[in-house]
């Protein structure tokens, strides 16, 4: 099979394509055909060894992906060969087949084709705990989604909106924030030329009451000054680069919430929030829901879909088909 190595770490256009063996299935494991895998910015970063968990070299990246089932390892039972099957693994998915757990394979809600169901996995469940299971986002809120046009941002827009949110996109640009009025932003903030926190005031009145941060950095002190009394702000990552420190007193003077959102660890902490999460999420993709995919690369291309992340170019989400 073809996969996307790491063979030194650093810039992801030094990532390389190889001919590795098959792999196969070990006793409750399952090998899926992958058709289609997402690029999610912690591909950037780990490929960097800049993540929270270090990957020793050589190593094939990609860690989200949808196929169809290849082959059955022992003890696997409700699969089938050719089900279709999303999942998300550390490693393994920019290449033409990956052996998982079969624990780590959902099944594909009907609406969502290969390229799309690749991307719902990492981004909408982020999207639907850090707004409703951390945030405790209820309809009518104020909710303010930095890094709005990323993978994050853009399905934290659509699925508050969903939700009954009154959506606030922030983003570096009025054209990146705009691309967030389809999925239901009813106002955008672009802190090229806005001042965050005094545009959050005003929007809103009396402030935010639902702040997710993917991007860090001085924008999470501004974005929680604009919340409102009582106001939650979920801490979802540092696109940005720097691991903001915050002052307590802002946090007393608000009684403010501030809370920190990981999908690694959720399932072990918290498996009634992840299978109500997931109801919910079916729910809503039965209504029409369904990723922003903006681009589709070949493996070939992986080089060049990573790099156009790591320098903020891309928008919604990037897909490697492989299928071309
Ligand atoms: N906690 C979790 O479980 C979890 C799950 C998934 C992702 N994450 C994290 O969430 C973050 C976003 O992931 P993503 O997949 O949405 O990435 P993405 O698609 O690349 O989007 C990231 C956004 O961050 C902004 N950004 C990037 N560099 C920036 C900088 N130097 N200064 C200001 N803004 C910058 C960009 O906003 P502009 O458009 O405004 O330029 C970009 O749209 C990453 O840090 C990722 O590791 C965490």
């Amino acid at each position: 099979m073809r996969a996307a190595r790491c063979e030194v770490h650093g810039d992801p256009k030094n990532i390389v394509i190889r001919e590795l063996p098959d792999p196969v299935a070990g006793p409750g494991q399952v090998v899926v055909a992958i058709e289609a895998a997402a690029v999610n910015y912690p591909d950037v970063l780990i490929a960097a060894d800049r993540y929270q968990v270090s990957f020793p070299t050589p190593f094939t990246t990609g860690s989200e992906f949808a196929g169809k089932v290849a082959q059955i390892g022992s003890g696997v039972e409700g699969l089938t060969v050719g089900d279709p099957v999303m999942g998300s693994a550390m490693g393994g998915a920019f290449a033409d087949r990956i052996a998982v757990a079969s624990t780590s394979l959902t099944p594909i809600p009907a609406g969502l084709d290969m390229i799309h169901a690749s991307a719902f996995n990492v981004t909408y469940r982020t999207a639907y705990h850090s707004l409703r299971t951390f945030g405790a986002m209820k309809s009518g809120d104020w909710v303010v989604v930095l890094g709005s046009a990323g993978g994050v941002g853009t399905a934290c827009v659509d699925v508050a909106t969903r939700l009954g949110g009154r959506v606030i996109a922030v983003a570096s640009t009025k054209d990146r924030a705009d691309l967030c009025r389809p999925l239901g932003a009813v106002e955008t903030i672009a802190y090229d030329h806005e001042n965050l926190k005094v545009r959050i005031k005003e929007i809103t009145g009396g402030g935010a009451d639902v702040v997710i941060d993917p991007v860090g950095g001085p924008y999470a002190e501004q974005s929680i000054r604009a919340l409102t009394w009582g106001g939650r702000y979920v801490c979802v990552g540092f696109a940005q680069g720097e691991i903001p420190k915050i002052a307590l007193n802002l946090v007393l003077l608000k009684g403010a919430i501030i809370r920190g959102f990981e999908i690694r660890t959720l399932a072990a902490h918290a498996p009634e929030a992840v299978k109500e999460g997931a109801a919910e999420l079916s729910r809503l993709v039965g209504e029409g829901m369904t990723p922003y995919v903006s681009e589709t690369f070949s493996l070939d291309d992986v080089p060049s879909a990573l790099t156009k992340v790591a320098e903020r170019k891309a928008s919604g989400k990037i897909v490697i088909d492989m299928t071309r």
